[in-house]
């Protein structure tokens, strides 16, 4: 098989626009490394990582060469959902550190030429929130239960929830509160834990608010902000409440009682505002579970700038299907101005070297058909023995090198440039997602991927920290630390650290031109200067074309073809 140089056509030639060099542009095409803090590093030994922690860390982020980190919530909280239950929005959980340890931090990222972005969790405050203590002592129709989505119950005495809605976590969307008098009361809205009560949107104190956390980062050098469950802050909700089936088959086209509704964007256009008050203006990024076709309105200029797109996240590692999703996401950033976004991994779903290491549904019968990131599956699996780990970790490889070529940022979840696999074995009794308790049987839930990071070969927790590691490592950990991996030049963390410096050399223009392949299995494209890059999603070795080697994800074969499962970096 052989790959030539020839263009492939006009149709499929993405060029933008894009100074990577002018600083308010810093984000287009940045590696941004999301940081779990609570699994990354633990300073002080209480089990779970803290700032401290990271920035004892800040010269391994230098060494692995990304632009930017993201923190997830480290906000206080009583960890009903891994942080994502915030209690403060302008606090440090003391957990994890204090104020000062976020400023020290800060400022130490800075100092080493690293952006820092973290989450802002809009969607719901905690049950602990000092809003929502306030909302359950006040009465039926105060300001304090304006804040949230307060209803009656149905039948006689209110003992039916409002609707048979559904929780995204399991359970009911609907929790019933006792009235200050101790009788029982109204219901509240959460559409994930119950210890996570859905705001009202409409409550201009709760606009307020939220900008006025905007600003209180922005002020101790924050950069930019991650929105979690972007496409959920504003509801309409219609005296009478629809069904969850007849929801479900509501059109998700803005006018949605619960989901993605065009409405939402007003608060966005606002914050376009705060951000354009920092020079340089801080960035947003939108997690929003939409339709690629309306992913645009979360990334235009005027809102938040940038949105997630999950699409190789959910897709098979097939050249069909990846080529088809680069084209189409290059195409939508560029009409929307803004760039495109890549993720394998994150802290929501199966690592992606195990995920690309498990039979897929169509290759196992007793796969249930709907699972694609596959945490149910696993559950029923564990790591073994249907994990093929080895091969699942060759074919991450190269698609990580696939997606570090690409224009637009890569966003890379702590413990894949490790090549960490998901934890499977980890009991029943350690368990902490909402999900798995939310749904037994159903959902093993995301902690698999929430195992403190390794970075030594021996100790307690292998490096993490002096104490435990709150969820329990396996001892394969051992193997894929810090340590086992930094003296080895084929490890997964020398091939992300020689990917993410040689990334930074040679990105320029965020455009990408299709080379023929001449096979169905094989992607090749060229950015700019020369920078090629070869994909071979196959079995059958492939013959590269000329020019010098820069990297590759397996060694060549003797012939000097690409082997399969195998990503090639060249310069032409
Ligand atoms: C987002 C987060 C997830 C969290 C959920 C509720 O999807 O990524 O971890 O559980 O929102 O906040």
């Amino acid at each position: 098989m052989s790959i030539d140089s020839s263009v492939g056509s006009a149709a499929d030639t993405t060029a933008q626009t894009g100074a990577l060099s002018a600083d308010a542009d810093w984000w287009r095409q940045a590696a941004v490394y999301q940081i779990y803090p609570r699994s990354f590093a633990d300073a002080d030994g209480n089990s779970i990582g803290d700032l401290r922690g990271i920035t004892s860390r800040i010269p391994y982020l230098k060494d692995l060469g990304v632009d930017a980190v993201w923190l997830s919530p480290f906000y206080p909280s009583a960890l009903a959902d891994g942080g994502y239950d915030v209690d403060d929005y302008r606090d440090v959980d003391p957990k994890i550190g204090t104020l000062h340890d976020f400023e020290e931090m800060s400022a130490a990222l800075t100092e080493a030429g690293i952006r820092l972005i973290v989450d802002i969790v809009p969607n719901h405050t905690s049950d602990q929130h000092a809003w929502f203590q306030e909302a359950r002592r006040s009465p039926k129709g105060s300001p304090a239960r304006d804040r949230y989505i307060f209803r009656d119950g149905l039948g006689p005495d209110g003992a039916q929830a409002p609707s048979d809605w559904e929780s995204i976590f399991g359970g009911p969307a609907w929790t019933r509160i006792t009235e200050p008098d101790g009788s029982p009361g109204q219901w509240y809205l959460h559409n994930f834990a119950q210890e996570q009560p859905d705001l009202n949107w409409k409550n201009p104190e709760v606009r307020e608010d939220f900008k006025k956390t905007l600003r209180f980062w922005s002020d101790r050098g924050v950069d930019g902000f991650r929105i979690d469950v972007a496409h959920g802050l504003t509801k309409d909700l219609p005296e009478n409440l629809p069904t969850q089936a007849e929801m479900d088959t509501m059109p998700q086209d803005g006018s949605h009682p619960i989901w993605d509704r065009d409405d939402v964007h007003e608060i966005y256009r606002e914050w376009r505002q705060v951000f354009e008050e920092y020079s340089p203006p801080r960035i947003g990024v939108a997690e929003a579970w939409v339709s690629s076709e309306r992913r645009p309105l979360y990334a235009s200029a005027e809102g938040l700038g940038q949105a997630f797109n999950f699409d190789l996240l959910e897709a098979d590692f097939d050249a069909a299907q990846f080529r088809d999703i680069v084209s189409f996401n290059l195409g939508l950033s560029e009409a929307s101005g803004s760039s495109s976004t890549w993720v394998f991994s994150n802290h929501d779903v199966v690592r992606h070297a195990t995920r690309y290491g498990l039979p897929t549904p169509a290759e196992d019968p007793q796969a249930p058909a709907d699972e694609k990131a596959g945490t149910s599956w696993l559950l029923s699996r564990g790591s073994e023995p249907r994990l093929d780990a080895e091969g699942g970790l060759r074919r991450a490889r190269a698609a990580t090198l696939f997606e570090l070529a690409l224009p637009g940022s890569a966003y890379l979840y702590q413990g894949e440039e490790l090549g960490l696999h998901e934890v499977a074995e980890i009991p029943d009794a350690d368990r902490q997602d909402p999900t798995f308790f939310n749904s037994p049987g159903v959902s093993v839930g995301r902690d698999g991927c929430r195992v403190p990071l390794p970075w030594s070969r021996q100790g307690g927790s292998y490096g993490f920290g002096p104490g435990q590691a709150h969820l329990p490592q396996p001892e394969w950990f051992s193997r894929y630390s810090v340590e086992a991996q930094e003296q080895d030049p084929e490890s997964t963390l020398n091939l992300y650290r020689s990917a993410l410096r040689l990334r930074r050399e040679l990105q320029s223009r965020e455009a990408l031109e299709w080379l023929s392949t001449h096979h169905d299995t094989v992607l090749a494209f060229r950015r700019p200067n020369g920078w090629i890059c070869v994909t071979n999603f196959g079995e059958v070795p492939a013959t590269l074309p000329s020019g010098e080697l820069l990297l590759s994800s397996s060694p060549l074969t003797t012939d000097g073809e690409l082997p399969g499962e195998a990503t090639a970096w060249l310069q032409s």
